[in-house]
């Protein structure tokens, strides 16, 4: 990381107190700074070097993965320097521009963790910016209001930052056992092999959540479980399990192979959206704060997609997500065909939170004088290991530090953003259009009961 500046705009926001301080104080203090690696914070309110440091030493302790350091967060404030500016202002840059200059500040790296309306100004703003072109520029989800919004974000952006400069963050594609997948499917033949229709009977990826909305109604209402999970987070990781085997796992052959996938999803026209998904809505979420009183908003989704290709055609991969559910779970379900109607299933499953690890059921012949066959686990659990939870960085720190290498496969890029988004529009569209319920559900509980149609009416596979 030589000579980086690394600028922060909404250096007063809850993504850089929750993520992008803690972040940094857990590369500070595992010594994944470069000497020369400086930040700039920029934000509306007043405060010093001093006084932002005091604010943000309550957010580390809060929230870093790595034990408060005196020492080493007073290194990290080094870093810093903090620059009072109204960013929507144009002609507050071309000081900007001779601040760094003065300060020899170069090699820019800029975060935009404000609302994407902020985008476009702060991308023209930088063209008042001496050498801000040639430099990085990373924004995150929400991407606009709308597919449309979000088409004249990119463009706004492209027009300054070329698109190889342009970061998207996913922060599933920073989770320790999303970055495993790839691995566990490609590097071990007795998976690897069998990675297909012929043996593969069908996929589940459940994320399940316990909190809410949260404070975060007013955007949350604008968006549902479809956009703020299903067509980002849960479809990564639905690419990276259908995806062919990229010839390098860096640079942009993951991305193609990906959306590869998306372009291979059975056309939403050709669905049957009864058999394909059910949404539903936890009881009391319309009086959430800056929720609307009528919204039909759902908080829960459950879908069943076919992907047309030869590796998995009829194949059915089950998704489903939810807030304010019994238990905060992540996992990834592989179930296998069964041989053999004495058998149980072959089941493989890629837990990815909150425990991390990879557990897999097969049959034996049940121990002593009995030929009967019964399954049997092993169960191996990777965030058991103390030393694998203090060394296992979290998902912002690995994209921080990402984007500073240049390693393009931890970052969404726009065509797949684009493609996912146009398919869960399509659903949203043909869901309503078969007037199908936003059926209601019990803070707490399952679920919406009547996902489990989507699996012919089997319970979902019992989570690890
Ligand atoms: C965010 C969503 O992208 O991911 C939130 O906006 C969701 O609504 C969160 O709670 C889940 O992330 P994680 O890392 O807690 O699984």
């Amino acid at each position: 990381m030589n000579g980086l500046t690394f600028t922060i705009f909404g250096g007063t926001g809850d993504l850089t107190f929750r993520k992008l301080l803690p972040a940094l104080y857990n590369l500070q203090v595992s010594n994944k700074l470069d000497r020369t690696f400086r930040i700039v914070i920029i934000g509306r309110r007043k405060y010093t070097r001093e006084s932002y440091g005091e604010k943000a030493k309550e957010w580390v302790m809060k929230y870093a993965r790595l034990a408060f350091q005196e020492s080493a967060f007073d290194e990290l404030v080094q870093r810093i320097q903090y620059v009072q500016m109204d960013f929507t202002a144009l002609q507050e840059y071309n000081s900007l521009n001779i601040w760094y200059q003065q300060g020899g500040y170069e090699n820019h790296i800029f975060y935009f963790a404000v609302a994407p309306r902020f985008f476009p100004i702060i991308a023209q703003g930088l063209e008042n910016v001496e050498h801000a072109c040639e430099g990085k520029v990373i924004v995150e989800k929400p991407f606009g209001e709308n597919l449309s919004a979000a088409r004249l974000l990119n463009h706004d952006l492209e027009r300054f930052f070329p698109d190889s400069h342009i970061f998207h963050i996913d922060h599933y594609l920073g989770k320790e056992m999303v970055r495993n997948i790839q691995a566990v499917r490609f590097m071990n033949p007795i998976f690897k092999n069998v990675w297909n229709r012929e043996f593969i009977e069908h996929v589940q990826i459940s994320a399940m959540e316990e909190v809410g909305v949260e404070s975060r109604g007013g955007y949350y209402d604008q968006s549902g479980a479809l956009k703020d999970m299903v067509q980002n987070h849960l479809f990564q990781i639905l690419t990276i399990i259908a995806m062919e085997q990229p010839e390098r796992f860096f640079g942009d052959d993951m991305h193609q192979k990906q959306l590869d996938v998306l372009h291979d999803l059975r056309p939403v026209d050709k669905l049957d959206m009864k058999k394909t998904m059910v949404l539903g809505q936890y009881r009391g979420y319309r009086k959430e704060e800056k929720v609307q009183a009528d919204s039909t908003t759902e908080t829960y989704a459950a879908l069943r997609l076919l992907i047309d290709n030869p590796r998995w055609q009829d194949v059915p991969f089950y998704i489903r997500t939810g807030k304010k559910l019994n238990r905060r779970e992540m996992e990834v379900i592989i179930t296998f065909k069964n041989v053999n109607p004495e058998a149980q299933a072959n089941v493989l499953i890629i837990k990815i939170q909150p425990k991390e690890g990879i557990y897999l059921q097969f049959n034996i012949k049940k121990p002593g004088d009995s030929d009967e066959i019964i399954a049997t686990r092993m169960d191996f659990c990777q965030s058991c290991l103390e030393s694998n939870r203090i060394n296992t960085p979290e998902a912002y720190e690995r994209l921080l530090l990402a984007a500073v290498n240049n390693e393009v496969s931890w970052f969404s890029k726009w065509d797949q953003i684009e493609t996912s988004w146009q398919y869960i529009n399509r659903m949203k569209e043909a869901y309503q259009k078969a007037k199908l319920p936003i059926y209601d559900y019990e803070p707490g509980s399952d679920g919406v009961e009547f996902s489990k149609t989507l699996l012919g009416g089997q319970d979902w596979a019992e989570l690890a």
